[in-house]
């Protein structure tokens, strides 16, 4: 499993946030790493300060104006590269939508970077849009972001009926976890939610590390830089995303099962 989209059904949950610090950890932990930002709005772009803003992208690619290896970006670890989103118009948007809704376009893309990449995390827009149709009719796993309030509970059902429907229609796309985003420890009612979200779901697609709501977002968002890169001993909270990194390699096939990797004996 190489294509992860990062999706949710409501937007604002932190899809963003979660699929460019897990990119980070997946890269440090030594997969090597495309980001791909696959929002017309460009908010990994957004998110991050340097060049990328007005660099060409998934955009021009799409448009058939540039190859993907000439609008990738090198970043400070080694092995995490980015596709931005590239620079799309007004009118542009709405050829987005509708011509990517298929997912051919994707899918050709896609399949043309898999040779040079241990796996593509793809951070997708808001809401189930035509655009993230065509990127989950391309991924093989999804990475569910759901935040800590009840109206994550009323909407997972939802999500899960269509990914059924999408592989019902021949897009093999496999949930792979449910991250719960936004918890807020000294709040009983964030707490009791996360569990619940956490007890509806089958072992093997809950995440046990969750993200709490913490400052410390405001404060890398602001600076333009990932959680793990804004002090030189990283946050605690950017250890967080290594948990969900190797909570998720086994899952995507990334890595050997937990078990085995807790036997690996230090000396050869
Ligand atoms: N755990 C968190 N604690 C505090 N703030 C957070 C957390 N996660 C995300 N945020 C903040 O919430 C806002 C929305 O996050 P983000 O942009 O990642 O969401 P998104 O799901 O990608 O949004 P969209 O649907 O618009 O693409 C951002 O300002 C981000 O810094
Ligand atoms: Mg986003």
């Amino acid at each position: 499993m190489r294509i992860l989209a990062v999706a949710s059904q409501k937007g604002g949950v932190g899809k963003t946030t979660v699929a460019l610090n897990l990119a980070c950890s997946l890269a440090r932990r030594g997969a090597e790493t495309l980001l791909v930002d696959a929002d017309p709005q460009g908010s990994i772009g957004l998110s991050l300060v340097g060049r990328i803003s007005s660099s060409r992208g998934l955009a021009e690619c799409l448009r058939g104006e540039a190859r993907a290896e000439e609008t990738v970006l090198k970043t400070r670890i080694a092995c995490l590269k980015i596709l931005p989103a590239g620079n799309l118009s007004e009118a542009d948007h709405e050829m987005w939508a509708s011509a990517l809704a298929d997912g051919s376009a994707f899918g050709r893309l896609f399949r043309g970077l898999l040779n040079d990449y241990s796996i593509l995390v793809v951070d997708t827009a808001s809401g189930l849009c035509a655009s993230t149709l065509g990127v989950l009719k391309n991924a093989n796993a999804v990475l569910l972001v759901v935040q800590a309030e009840p109206l994550s509970t009323r909407s997972l059902p939802q999500f899960l009926d269509m990914l059924r429907a999408l592989r019902r229609n021949n897009h093999p796309v496999g949930l792979v976890g449910v991250l719960v985003n936004m918890v807020q420890a000294k709040l009983s009612d964030s707490t009791a939610i996360a569990q619940e979200i956490l007890n509806m779901l089958p072992p093997q697609l809950a995440l046990a590390t969750t993200i709490p709501r913490d400052p410390m977002f405001l404060r890398a968002s602001a600076k333009g830089v990932p959680l793990g890169l804004l002090y030189r001993k990283p946050h605690p909270i950017a250890l967080l995303f290594d948990q969900v990194a190797a909570e998720l390699e086994p899952r995507m096939g990334l890595s050997k099962t937990e078990e085995e990797n807790e036997a690996e004996p230090l000396l050869d």
